[in-house]
């Protein structure tokens, strides 16, 4: 095989993919029919699923922001990056400081495939595929990369991605690895589905459970606020998503507001 051809990869598409169905829900065009099924079955359930789509984006945004333009944070690593889309992590950062190091990760090879695109645009942006699941081969893969330096602060993005972690995944065991290895002054940002005990994030999980996708858990305030262990919470704390520090886009009013959380914490 030819050393320098990129590793193959097999899609198979008899089955939803994430990503695929986060773009659909986002307006994009990189789907296919068996996701918009998938995004349908959701769309029963909570006709405005799409809003919690594009309200992540816009929590991704702001988080990014504050932690660039108020943390002084330099290297990002975006864990469960997704499909390029409308204002990506790198862009956003780098509109601000053109220094700052963003890795993306994703298990979906075909979001490799898709952020070569964004290779090619800068030398400070990089893409690797590997598992959250296994964090700790993951987070030995990223620092072979020799892009980011994980002995100096740096903040690592959980956006939309720790709610497709299964319980039988061990999402308590995953974040607490993946805390370990921010060094005092990293943070982490997460985003998640939100069971606020209400029918409609029972129903919806419902959905995602058996709708065709296969994953997204809707987790308890007691749940998520777990997830920030040994970190400080930054104002204002652990909240619905639009709440946190809403700019002039955050929809004050969203049909979705409950039903999705946002959160930044910072190693001590
Ligand atoms: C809903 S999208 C979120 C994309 C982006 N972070 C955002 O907030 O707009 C979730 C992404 O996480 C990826 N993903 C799901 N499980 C993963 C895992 N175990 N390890 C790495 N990536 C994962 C999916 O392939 C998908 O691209």
């Amino acid at each position: 095989m030819d050393e320098q051809a990129p590793a193959p990869f097999y899609v198979d598409t008899s089955r939803a993919s994430i990503a695929r169905v986060y773009d659909y829900l986002l307006g994009g065009k990189e789907n296919l029919e068996v996701d918009r099924r998938a995004a349908d079955a959701m769309r029963n359930v909570v006709p405005e699923v799409g809003e919690i789509a594009k309200a992540n984006r816009c929590f991704l945004r702001r988080a990014v922001r504050f932690l660039v333009r108020d943390a002084g944070i330099r290297q990002l690593l975006d864990i469960g990056s997704g499909l390029p889309s409308d204002g990506n992590v790198n862009e956003v950062a780098q509109a601000i400081d053109a220094g700052v190091r963003v890795v993306y990760v994703d298990n979906d090879p075909v979001v490799l495939a898709h952020a070569r695109a964004l290779l090619a645009v800068d030398e400070q942006t990089a893409v690797v595929t590997a598992d959250l699941r296994r964090p700790e081969a993951l987070f030995e893969q990223v620092t072979a990369l020799g892009l980011l330096d994980l002995d100096a602060p740096f903040a690592v993005l959980l956006s939309g991605v720790v709610h497709h972690l299964s319980d039988d995944d061990d999402p308590v065991g995953i974040l607490a690895a993946v805390r370990e290895w921010l060094v005092p002054g990293s943070y982490m940002a997460l985003s998640h589905f939100l069971d606020d005990g209400k029918s409609r994030a029972y129903a919806l999980e419902l959905a995602f459970l058996h709708g065709g996708l296969g994953s997204g858990r809707f987790r308890t305030w007691k749940e998520l606020g777990g997830y920030f262990d040994g970190l400080e919470l930054v104002e204002p704390g652990l909240v619905y998503a639009n709440d946190w520090r809403p700019d002039e886009f955050t929809l004050a009013e969203s049909p979705v507001h409950t039903l999705y959380a946002g959160g930044i914490g910072r190693k001590p």
